[in-house]
């Protein structure tokens, strides 16, 4: 029983389809019903596992709660969470409102912390489980015109370790995974773009699956995957 935030999209969908794929029941959340409803028929064609997807913005702590608690009620637990779903604004921090700046530390930062605050005590019953945050190689190399979205990443990395730290002896397992530029729409962009370059989201995805299925002894607490050959 998993939980992908952002499931609708990008990342997060091709995550949700490797683990139906899986045999996994997955719920999804995204802000969009359009995109939930679209989403649902690729992941249920991944099949053999089931789809349940659940209009929730992550930066609202009463939609999270309602999320995960309907994730429970439908499938009997909770014991994976990938918190996927995030934001870009890349402005210079001069022209940036105030708007767009909680915008990307609320989706990016504070929506995991929603999550996971609300998970816990569902893995812990569960007897232990796993966490997936999708943070980004920005949180580890800042770069121009991306104070927000760089801060939320690094944020989001410490919160990851800390985390990990503090749920290891509940056999709850916390990972961060960072990657480098994928082919998604993300930030308003084109999915086929660099297409040919970009590290495909069914990569993402066979990470987090690798992950799941790691021995329980370690944990694979950071993981770095970025193009191969990106444009010079
Ligand atoms: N693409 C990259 O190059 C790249 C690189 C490194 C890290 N990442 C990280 O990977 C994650 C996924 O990115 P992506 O490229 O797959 O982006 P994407 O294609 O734009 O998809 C984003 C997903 O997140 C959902 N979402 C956004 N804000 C939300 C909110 N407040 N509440 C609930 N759902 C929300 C979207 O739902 P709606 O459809 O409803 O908007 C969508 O399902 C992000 O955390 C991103 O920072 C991406």
């Amino acid at each position: 029983m998993a939980l992908v935030t952002g499931g609708s999209r990008g990342i997060g969908l091709a995550i949700a389809r490797a683990l139906v794929a899986d045999g996994v029941q997955v719920a999804i959340t995204g802000r969009s019903a359009a995109h939930l409803s679209a989403a649902r028929p690729k992941i249920e064609a991944a099949g053999p596992g089931a789809v349940e997807t659940l209009q929730a913005d992550m930066r609202r702590y009463d939609q999270v709660t309602a999320a995960i608690d309907a994730t429970v009620a439908r499938f009997g637990g909770l014991d994976v969470l990938v918190n996927n779903a995030g934001v870009g604004i890349f402005t210079d921090v001069a022209t940036m409102t105030p708007d767009q700046w909680a915008e990307v530390l609320d989706t990016n930062l504070t929506g995991v912390f929603n999550a996971c605050q609300a998970g816990v005590p569902h893995l812990r019953r569960r007897g232990g489980g796993y966490i997936i945050n999708i943070s980004s190689l920005a949180g580890k190399n800042p770069f121009k015109g991306a104070a927000a979205y760089c801060a939320s990443k690094a944020g989001l990395n410490a919160f990851s370790e800390v985390l990990m730290q503090e749920v290891r002896y509940d056999n709850i397992r916390v990972s961060y995974v960072m990657p480098g530029s994928v082919s998604t729409g993300f930030s308003n962009g084109d999915e086929t773009k660099g297409a040919d370059w970009k590290t495909s989201p069914d990569d993402v995805a066979g990470v987090v699956l690798d992950l799941l299925r790691s021995d329980p002894r370690s944990i694979h607490s950071r993981v770095e995957i970025r193009p191969a050959q990106p444009k010079k």
